[in-house]
């Protein structure tokens, strides 16, 4: 037995089996089998009565070693926990913390569960495109019943300790030390007999009888969403046979489903995901995020769409925020988008009025300087004007108390030309939100040349404080996100004076899995967004390739949904984009007017076109160590741009096509179109190597001074 992962004590005739795999107690190789062993040994030990899983530390278990799917294992979750479920004493989990996937597997196949009120209790499989395969589909239905278990293993929501009790998923929650009041309750059920087994229970509930078609149901809502993956429509079928066979049967088809799943292209991409975004948090530089240094207050400059939209943000992760606006009016107009923000998620059943109350309550609206200086962190949102920003960057230097953070959430402007509108240049950086900045999950920070490592590392936890994915890039023209995303945007405008429509665009791309086609999202943000800052390139750089059809419909006064009229047109406030051959016209009136010859395109090299010239422009700015990590680009455009996930990210898809084949493809699309599609040394290094684009790192980077040297040059094993 691997005595690190697994240890085992008896107390007052109670065997602990305590599991230890930190942080979380995944499980490790060792662990099921230690759990096999210690239950043997319990039960032949004429000195236990019964006995106690728990897991050391704040968690039970979070679930198989996700880093081990792919690999041999020589026991099974579905073996260890049929071992527990046939042991002949009873066996208590005793559940802290986390308790997800293979955790609560083996917890179902406990005679009783108790846990503490901090647990969180779970099956995320579906996240990572598998379906639980520890008996967790065939055990959870019959203990809580069909309906709440397809919930649970469709969502992979996580459900608090009285959610638990009252679905019945645990017996007891859990007062002074867990260990303790587990092994009182193991004494205590000790010997009572017949031991309670979950697979010996019936899947139907009341409830779920009054409504034989919970299964149709959920086929019907899994239909709706069109997801492009298997996990959901198994894990359906799954529920259904436990209403329907015996526990052997459906754990049998359960482990069938899972190997199926488990080296799918789907679940390896999302496993990938995954692993991206707990890598893109960490900076180098920083060992752990600084503790105890957190964001308790912020201030947040300007209440417009951005300025609200973060103003929510903090509100909703329970901190406290200020919006200071210019004028009484728009504080005024600010706050009302704030509420009707919270009204419409209020008519979506998705918060309560009283839930609204506290979140309005802490947002204060500020209109003087002086009231934000006592805040932990202040976000400057205004437009971009570069004017605006210094003189506000100014006035903040003279406000906020020291050790603040000084953040803007210019998408555009070099954060180094704020910088220096301060005296404390190291306190200013980039928290850079995605527009709706209370839904989108990205937080790109932003690294000047002065920015500290402290400010950097302090600016991410608090982007993870509010629940999104901090990823750090360094200032440059668009930063790292929009940077890697705008040669997509020039490709697509491009396409159509070669002859491409604007819906055969944005079905190619929601036939690849995105949830709305780049056309119908320019509609929904406005076409006129953008038209300025092209008119300022086009000013400044006499080499700029202008983008006739899109600079046309603004001129024409196509400005998207707002008024009715853009790539596509709207009818009776109807959200529907709808082709409109005015559109056709304007794109055949600019081929011929530039004498653009015509033609037809596939479907792929449409998607190839599109993604391609992101992919070059993402190794040029890991490159250019803009980027720690070609994988952060992944966790960037998963999280800031809708990305399919299924897909694992931009630079995992590229490796699907490999690294060869495409550079092959931007050399031929370089001769024929010219310099935009120069390739980029590094994704030529990675060809020549036939490595993997996602692997590649920042050269020994001047991307901050003061960060510890990346790994030498490419890493592309
Ligand atoms: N396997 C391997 N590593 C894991 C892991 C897992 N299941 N869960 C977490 N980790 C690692 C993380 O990668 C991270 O490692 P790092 O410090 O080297 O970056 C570390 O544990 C801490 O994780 P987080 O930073 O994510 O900590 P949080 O407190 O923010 O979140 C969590 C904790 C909610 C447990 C989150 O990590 C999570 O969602 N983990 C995945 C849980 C999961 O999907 N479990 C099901 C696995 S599939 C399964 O069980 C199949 C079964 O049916 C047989």
């Amino acid at each position: 037995m691997n005595d690190e992962v697994v240890s085992y004590e008896i107390r007052e005739r109670v065997g602990i089996i305590t599991l230890r795999n930190p942080p979380v107690n995944a499980l490790a190789p060792g662990m099921r089998e230690g759990i096999i062993d210690l239950v043997k040994a319990a039960n032949e030990d004429p000195a236990v009565d019964a006995i106690v899983l728990t897991g050391a530390g704040r968690n039970f278990i979070a679930g198989a070693d996700i880093r081990q799917f792919g690999k041999t294992r020589a026991v099974t979750s579905r073996t260890s926990a049929a071992a527990i479920e046939a042991s002949e004493k009873p066996v208590v989990a005793a559940m802290d913390g986390y308790c997800l996937g293979g955790g609560l597997e083996h917890a179902l196949a406990c005679h009783h569960r108790i846990a503490t009120p901090a647990a969180r209790l779970g099956l995320p499989e579906i996240k990572l495109g598998i379906i639980p395969a520890g008996g967790g589909t065939q055990r959870l239905p019959r203990l809580i019943g069909a309906a709440a278990a397809l919930d649970m293993i469709l969502s992979g929501r996580q459900a608090g300790a009285d959610e638990a009790l009252a679905l019945g998923l645990i017996d007891e929650i859990a007062t002074g030390d867990l260990v303790a009041f587990a092994a009182g309750v193991a004494r205590r059920i000790a010997l009572e007999r017949p031991l309670r087994k979950t697979s010996a229970l019936t899947a139907w509930r009341t409830a779920d009888r009054e409504k034989p078609e919970i299964i149709e149901m959920a086929r019907q809502a899994a239909a709706r969403k069109k997801s492009p993956l298997k996990a959901p429509g198994y894990a359906i079928e799954l529920v259904a046979a436990s209403l329907s066979v015996d526990v052997d049967a459906g754990i049998a088809l359960e482990h069938d489903r899972f190997s199926e799943l488990e080296d799918s292209d789907e679940a390896k991409a999302l496993r990938y995901a995954f692993f991206a975004e707990k890598t893109a948090g960490k900076i180098p530089g920083i060992a752990k995020p600084p503790a105890g240094d957190g964001v308790r207050s912020a201030a947040v400059v300007g209440g417009g769409t951005m300025g609200s939209g973060i103003a929510i943000a903090f509100a909703d992760a329970g901190i406290p925020v200020k919006m200071l606006e210019a004028t009484p009016e728009a504080l005024k107009r600010g706050m009302e988008r704030i509420r009707s923000t919270y009204d419409a998620r209020i008519r979506r059943k998705r918060l309560t009025p009283a839930q609204m109350q506290e979140r309005l309550a802490r947002i204060e609206p500020a209109s003087r300087y002086e009231s934000i200086g006592d805040c932990d962190a202040v976000i400057e949102a205004v437009f971009e004007r570069v004017d605006l920003k210094m003189d506000i960057f100014g006035k903040l230097d003279v406000v906020m108390k020291p050790g603040a953070l000084l953040l803007t959430n210019s998408s555009a402007i070099d954060i180094n030309v704020m910088a220096r509108a301060t005296k404390r240049p190291g306190s200013v950086a980039g928290a850079h939100f995605f527009a709706p900045a209370n839904v989108m999950k990205l937080c790109e920070i932003v690294a000047g040349d002065a920015t500290t490592i402290d400010t950097l590392g302090r600016a991410a936890a608090m982007g993870r404080a509010l629940g999104k994915i901090s990823v750090v890039a360094g200032s440059c023209d668009g930063f790292a996100a929009n940077r890697s995303r705008a040669p997509l945007v020039t490709e697509m405008m491009l396409l159509l004076e070669e002859g491409a429509l604007p819906w055969q665009i944005d079905k190619v791309m929601m036939d690849f899995g995105y949830p709305m086609g780049p056309f119908a999202v320019s509609d929904l943000s406005g076409l006129d967004v953008s038209y300025d800052t092209r008119k300022r390139r086009a000013a400044a750089d006499p080499d700029y390739r202008k983008l006739h059809v899109p600079d046309r419909l603004v001129e024409m006064g196509r400005h998207g949904q707002k008024n009715g009229a853009g790539w596509y047109r709207y009818e009776n406030n109807d959200r529907t984009p709808r082709p409109d051959a005015v559109v056709n016209q304007v794109i055949a009136d600019i081929a011929r007017e530039f004498g653009i010859p015509q033609r037809e395109f596939t479907d792929e090299e449409i998607l190839h076109r599109l993604l391609f010239a992101s992919v070059n422009e993402a190794c040029k700015i890991v490159d250019e160590g803009k980027s720690f990590r070609a994988s952060d680009i992944d966790a960037m455009w998963l999280n800031g741009f809708g990305f399919p996930r299924h897909r694992g990210g931009l630079m995992y898809w590229a490796d699907c096509i490999g690294a060869p084949a495409i550079l092959y493809q931007v050399q031929a699309w370089h001769e024929r179109y010219g310099k935009r599609w120069k390739p980029s040394p590094l994704l030529a290094l990675v060809a020549g190597e036939n490595g993997r684009l996602r692997e590649a790192v920042a050269p020994e980077t001047a991307f901050l001074p003061a960060l510890v040297p990346q790994p030498s040059t490419h890493a592309t094993k």
